[in-house]
C-alpha cells in the first residue's frame, strides 16, 4: 500500500473557505479524515455545495459565518469549536482580500493574527499546526495593489514572527505564496476566466495556470506529519514563474 495523510481524529479549521483556494482545502483535508470546520462572511446555503461533496468522501465540515477581522467574533469562532469537537489541530488562515488599505490590512493581516492568537492555547494542546497564505507578489512585486501586496508581506512577517514565538509551544507555523491560481479573485481582477488564460498563456513557465487543488496539495503536506521537521518556511507556488519565468 502506498503513503496515506491520515488525519483523522484531527479537527481543521479554514478561513475564508466558502470558495477559491479555501473550498479546495477544505475538500483535500477532509479527503484526509479530519473534522473540518469552514468559516467565510457569507450565507451558509452558498457554501452548501461544498458541506455535501466532502461528505461524500469524509466527515461533513462544520461552518461558522464569521468576519476574521473582528476579534471578538474571532474569539467566539475558536470557542465554539472547541467547546463541539474539544480540540484544534489545524489552523489554515486562508481568509483574503483585495479591498482598501484599511480593509486589506483588518483581513489580511490582523485578521490572521486574532486568528492565530485565539487558537494558540488549543494548538498548544495538540502539538498543532498553522498554514499562512501569504502571496508571491509579496516577492515579485505583482498585482498592480500596494495594499493588497503591503499586507500579504504581513502575513510572510507573521509566518516568521509566530513560527519563532510559537516553537516553543510545540506549534509549526508554515506559509505558502501562491500566484496565477484560477479563483474569484483572480477572475475579478481580468473579468473572466478566458481573460486570465489569455494574459498568462505564453508566459507560466510550467505552461498552465494553477488551480486551486495545487496549493490545498502543499497546505496538506504542511499540516500533517511529512513536514514535521518545517517551522517558518515559505514556500512559493507560482507556476516557476519567480525563479524561472
Ligand atoms: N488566487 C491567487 O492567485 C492567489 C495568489 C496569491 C495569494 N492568494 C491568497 O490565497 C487566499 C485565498 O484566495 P482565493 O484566490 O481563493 O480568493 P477568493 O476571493 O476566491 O476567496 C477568499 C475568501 O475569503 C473570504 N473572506 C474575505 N474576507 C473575509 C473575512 N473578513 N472573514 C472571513 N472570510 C473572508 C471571502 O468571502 C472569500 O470567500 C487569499 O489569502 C489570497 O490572498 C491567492
Amino acid at each position: 500500500m502506498g503513503y496515506l495523510v491520515d488525519l483523522d481524529g484531527q479537527v481543521a479549521l479554514v478561513t475564508g473557505s466558502g470558495q477559491g483556494i479555501g473550498a479546495a482545502i477544505v475538500q483535500k483535508l477532509s479527503e484526509a479524515g479530519c473534522q473540518v470546520i469552514m468559516n467565510d462572511v457569507c450565507e451558509e446555503s452558498l457554501v452548501e455545495h461544498t458541506l455535501q461533496e466532502c461528505e461524500q468522501v469524509g466527515k461533513r465540515p462544520f461552518y461558522i459565518r464569521c468576519d476574521i477581522s473582528d476579534e471578538q467574533q474571532v474569539q467566539k469562532m475558536i470557542q465554539k469549536i472547541v467547546d463541539k469537537y474539544g480540540r484544534l489541530d489545524i489552523l489554515v488562515n486562508n481568509a483574503g482580500i483585495v479591498a482598501d488599505w484599511d480593509k486589506s490590512y483588518a483581513v489580511n493581516t490582523k485578521g490572521m493574527y486574532y486568528c492565530c492568537e485565539a487558537a494558540r492555547p488549543y494548538l498548544q494542546q495538540t502539538k498543532g499546526r498553522i498554514v499562512i497564505l501569504t502571496s508571491a507578489s509579496v516577492f515579485s512585486g505583482g498585482t498592480g495593489f500596494p495594499q493588497y501586496n503591503v499586507t500579504k508581506a504581513g502575513c510572510y512577517a507573521l509566518t516568521l514572527f509566530l513560527a519563532r514565538n510559537y516553537a516553543k509551544l510545540g506549534i509549526r507555523v508554515n506559509g505558502v505564496a501562491p500566484a496565477v491560481i484560477m479563483s474569484k479573485m483572480l477572475v475579478t481582477r481580468f473579468g473572466s476566466e478566458e481573460a486570465v488564460r489569455e494574459h498568462y498563456r505564453d508566459i507560466m513557465p510550467l505552461g498552465k495556470i494553477g488551480m486551486p487543488e495545487d496549493i490545498a496539495n502543499i497546505v496538506l503536506f504542511l499540516s500533517c506529519e511529512l513536514s514535521d521537521y518545517m517551522t517558518g518556511e515559505v514556500l512559493i507556488a507560482d507556476g516557476g514563474r519567480m525563479h524561472i519565468g
